[in-house]
């Protein structure tokens, strides 16, 4: 078990490498070097906003997180990326339109600095991206040597001590898991048959985790989620957590669902409908892409409201989740909800909801505290799936046979239980009864 005398220090640079430098990567770069600027306020991040109790109320002990527990700095951080389009990061985030002039101006050249690597790249499981800066390579064994060796050349020429990765890059088409999966040597020898089983996600997961470099997958695809990587992760001792990050409709649905589970009352329907205009709008307009999306969507709210166990609130209740490509929004996504509980009686209600959200500028700070918290499970000895991140995703990888946690509060709970289990702190219990003598 970890503790605080035996995680290595955040000392040195940490390379932070995204597959994918498009909307996310590049607002969550031109963030944080706003924030290292003293230009913007790290909001929405919890390694640097959030602070956490540790031991009795009466000890009024309350510290920032990131004084708690030993995280790199924003200043030692480096950015690097793989895409299959050779924007630099500053043209990338001209395109998505997500950053206004005044912000990203002024961060010009920094940005013009981070230039994607040529990435591995099939439009066969992104139909429409059409790259041009895309590594050639007579199998998929030989492209992941090639990633492999991109990430020891970006550790040497920026003289980084550690990296993480995070996925960034577009939803690829739905793949359910086959025998290539399973076992190490079965992806292995597929890799060297082509097999169109393995994924380009599955590429970069499989060459950052034989680099040990910890993964966290922002995107629905499997990617590291099959029980080859899970078992080539904890081979390796490398940390690995995903998939989808958590931001705008699904966040809010594991805020309400549990409210409304909490009090007993039940759920008739669920209908999610949103406008979306930027690229992952139109990579997901394609229905193989948007499956792998509504999977992920979908299975949040059967495992908070655990029909199973409460079929007089939730049995048979209907979810629909829809994604419409509009492109007069760009990133600025409009999402609604309508839910149809019952109450006392049997009595229907309605809520409705209407989010008019930023996807990332909600995104952003995931990525900066995935890595960040990554980094620090690397440094801990954690390897394997990393539960207590399940906070950032929509669908928590969860060990084999167990349901994921859905639940935000329970998720934060477990969160910070973890760190305070890391520091050798006590675990809050919220029972009080020192309070009471
Ligand atoms: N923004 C959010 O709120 C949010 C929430 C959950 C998940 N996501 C996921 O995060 C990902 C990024 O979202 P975005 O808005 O930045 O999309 P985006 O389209 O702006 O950027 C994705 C980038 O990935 C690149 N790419 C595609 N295949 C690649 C590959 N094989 N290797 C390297 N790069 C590749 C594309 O060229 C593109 O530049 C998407 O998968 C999206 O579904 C986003």
């Amino acid at each position: 078990m970890p503790s605080p005398a035996t995680i290595r220090p955040a000392k040195g640079k940490l390379g932070v490498l995204t597959p994918g430098l498009g909307a996310v990567a590049t607002t969550f770069m031109a963030g944080v070097e706003s924030i290292r600027r003293g230009l913007s306020a790290p909001i929405g991040s919890l390694t640097q906003m959030a602070t956490i109790r540790l031991g009795q109320r009466a000890e009024k002990r309350s510290p920032l997180i990131r004084d708690f527990v030993p995280l790199a700095g924003l200043d030692d951080i480096v950015f690097g990326a793989w895409d299959p389009i050779p924007d630099d990061a500053y043209a990338s985030a001209k395109h998505a339109g997500v950053l206004e002039d005044k912000h990203l101006e002024p961060l010009k050249d920094f940005l013009q600095a981070i230039k994607p690597m040529p990435a591995v790249f099939d439009q066969h499981y992104v139909t429409r991206i059409h790259g041009t800066n895309v590594k050639q390579g007579p199998t998929k064994r030989d492209l992941a040597e090639q990633l492999r060796k991109d990430i020891r050349d970006f550790k040497a020429t920026n003289g980084c001590d550690r990296l993480v990765a995070v996925w960034c890059g577009s939803t690829e088409i739905y793949i359910t898991l086959s025998a290539v999966h399973q076992t190490i040597k079965a992806f292995e020898q597929a890799m060297e048959e082509n097999h169109p089983d393995i994924a380009p996600s599955m590429l970069y997961a499989w060459a950052c985790i034989m680099e040990h470099v910890p993964y966290c997958n922002g995107a629905p695809n499997l990617a590291v989620d099959t029980p080859a990587l899970l078992a080539l992760a904890e081979r390796e001792g490398v940390p690995i957590s995903g998939k989808d990050f958590k931001t705008g409709q699904t966040w809010l649905k594991t805020v309400i669902a549990p409210g409304l589970k909490a009090r007993m009352l039940g759920l008739a329907g669920w209908y999610s409908t949103n406008i979306l205009g930027n690229r992952d709008g139109e990579v997901l307009d394609d229905p193989a892409s948007f499956k792998t999306k509504e999977a992920s969507k979908l299975s949040v709210l059967h495992t908070i409201l655990q029909p199973e166990m409460y079929p007089a609130l939730y049995e048979g209740f209907s979810h629909v989740v829809r994604i419409n490509y509009y492109p007069p929004r760009g990133d600025n996504k409009e999402g609604w909800d309508n839910i149809d509980i019952v109450g006392w009686m049997g009595y229907p209600m309605q809520i409705k909801v209407n989010f008019l959200c930023r996807d990332s500028i909600l995104a952003a700070p995931i990525v900066l505290d995935l890595a960040l918290f990554s980094d620090l499970a690397g440094r801990a000895g954690m390897k394997g799936i990393q539960e207590w991140l399940s906070f950032y995703y929509k669908s928590p990888q969860a060990p084999a046979g167990l349901l994921p946690e859905h639940d935000l509060f329970i998720q934060q709970t477990k969160l910070k239980n973890t760190l305070r289990h890391l520091m050798g702190e006590e675990q809050i219990t919220h029972l009080g009864l020192e309070y009471h003598p």
